[in-house]
């Protein structure tokens, strides 16, 4: 492709050709956004608008941010997370003329300095997940708000928090809350992180899950997703939680149900997927049984206290890749994945290409929506903004659409009827 030539900092160029094998895969399984590709590449929305984003470097990723850059945008990207970066799609972005700062295994100093280096030139989108750059604005330099016409924001936490800034009146620019699309929460939360996570845990450890007490936390969109397909390898799964309707839920989906120290003596593996710190501290672990297995799949690396574990802890080392031992001072072992940060992307390549399809999908439909808004003349409210129904409903459609799969239509007496209040039974 023909971009603007853009700065990069990555591990290493030669990579490239490899990167750009697995982006071209991804993009043979991410239609609908490939279709958004075709049909907006010749009209170019997206001109004379730089983007700048900070989400996982993957190849799905790289598929998004192409998109971008052949509808005309400017893009600069990092990551937003120091283990997730795929090294070797970095360095195929950066040979198509991207500008990237990002590579696998950053400290949390390399981290930020890429995501300064991003905004060395004043965005004028903001492309979230997790939403570090988005703080990174406020806190570091509030001055490019004012050059702002809007950003989008892809996961839970990111939302919740973000809410909470709005609700403060602290948001300095409209958001849309990607994350709650029906066509992202409901697969990408459920099926791409239920697969993903499954994926990170068994590459990490080659372990047999089927009859194994698989302790699920947090039974939310992402954990339910988890137990699901644990539950389908043959584990027994327990699932602990803070709230009763989710408790219950998953009590009637056949999880057994208990406290956080109830289950620390019996799990063999433990999977975090709260939004929560401190999930996992150190009574827990102390109560662990020999060769317990912890990992976490909530965005922030906060669910374990791996400081506690340390304190608990004789000596540690590396036994495998992403899996690191703790020889604790109660003689038992305890093995934690991937350092407590997101298994699914640092152990695995996070979720499956036709899943984040849907999701980015939406994240493009959220900047052309915001582009729209600022050529009309308008500005949205410094709040954050749900993507319309109608867009969701379109995404399905494409997406079943290139499934092969044909669903019925209402006729007009059906559409009347669901209004109809003249008559009961
Ligand atoms: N989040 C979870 N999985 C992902 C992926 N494959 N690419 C980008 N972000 C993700």
């Amino acid at each position: 492709m023909d971009y603007k030539q853009g700065a990069y900092k990555v591990r290493d160029l030669g990579l490239a050709d490899s990167g750009r094998r697995d982006i071209a895969w991804a993009e043979s399984r991410m239609p609908v956004l490939m279709r958004l590709r075709e049909h907006y590449a010749e009209s170019k929305p997206f001109e004379g608008y730089r983007i700048t984003g900070c989400l996982h470097v993957t190849k799905e990723t790289a598929v998004l941010v192409e998109t971008f850059a052949a509808c005309g945008a400017d893009v600069a990207w990092s990551g937003c997370n120091p283990l997730s970066t795929n090294d070797e799609v970095a360095a195929a972005l950066a040979q198509a003329g991207i500008e990237i700062y990002a590579w696998h295994g950053q400290s949390v100093e390399d981290f930020y300095w890429s995501i300064d280096r991003t905004l060395d030139t004043p965005p004028h989108l903001t492309l979230d997940d997790g939403a570090d750059l988005i703080f990174r604005v406020h806190n570091a330099f509030p001055e490019l708000a004012d050059h702002i016409v809007g950003g989008s924001e892809e996961t839970t936490t990111g939302v919740h928090r973000l809410r909470a800034m709005a609700a403060d009146g602290k948001l300095l620019y409209p958001v849309y809350a990607v994350n709650d699309a029906e066509t992202k929460w409901d697969f990408d939360n459920v099926y791409g992180t239920g697969q993903s996570t499954l994926d990170g845990i068994l590459r990490a450890s080659s372990i047999l899950i089927a009859g194994k007490n698989f302790v699920v936390a947090g039974y939310g969109h992402c954990g339910r997703g988890v137990a699901m397909r644990a539950k389908g390898l043959g584990a027994n799964v327990i699932v602990t939680e803070v709230r009763p309707t989710l408790a219950l839920k998953a009590t009637l989906e056949g999880c057994r149900v208990m406290t956080m120290d109830e289950a620390a003596a019996v799990g063999d593996v433990f999977v975090t997927a709260t939004g929560m710190k401190d999930v996992i501290r150190g009574r827990h672990f102390a109560s662990m049984k020999e060769g317990a297995l912890v990992c976490n799949t909530g965005h922030y690396d906060v669910e374990l206290n791996l400081e506690e574990l340390v304190e608990l802890s004789e000596k540690t080392s590396r036994v495998r890749a992403d899996n690191r031992e703790y020889l604790l001072k109660n003689g038992r072992t305890i093995y934690v994945l991937a350092d407590g940060r997101l298994v699914n992307l640092a152990a695995a390549e996070g979720h499956p290409s036709e899943v984040m399809d849907m999701s980015f999908a939406n994240q493009f439909n959220a900047h052309l929506k915001l582009v729209q808004t600022h050529q009309r003349g308008e500005r949205l409210e410094n709040t954050v903004i749900d993507l319309p129904e109608a867009l969701d409903q379109e995404i399905a459609s494409v997406k079943l659409e290139t499934m092969g799969i044909s669903i019925d239509k209402l006729t007009d007496e059906q559409t009347a009827y669901a209004t109809d209040y003249s008559a009961g039974t």
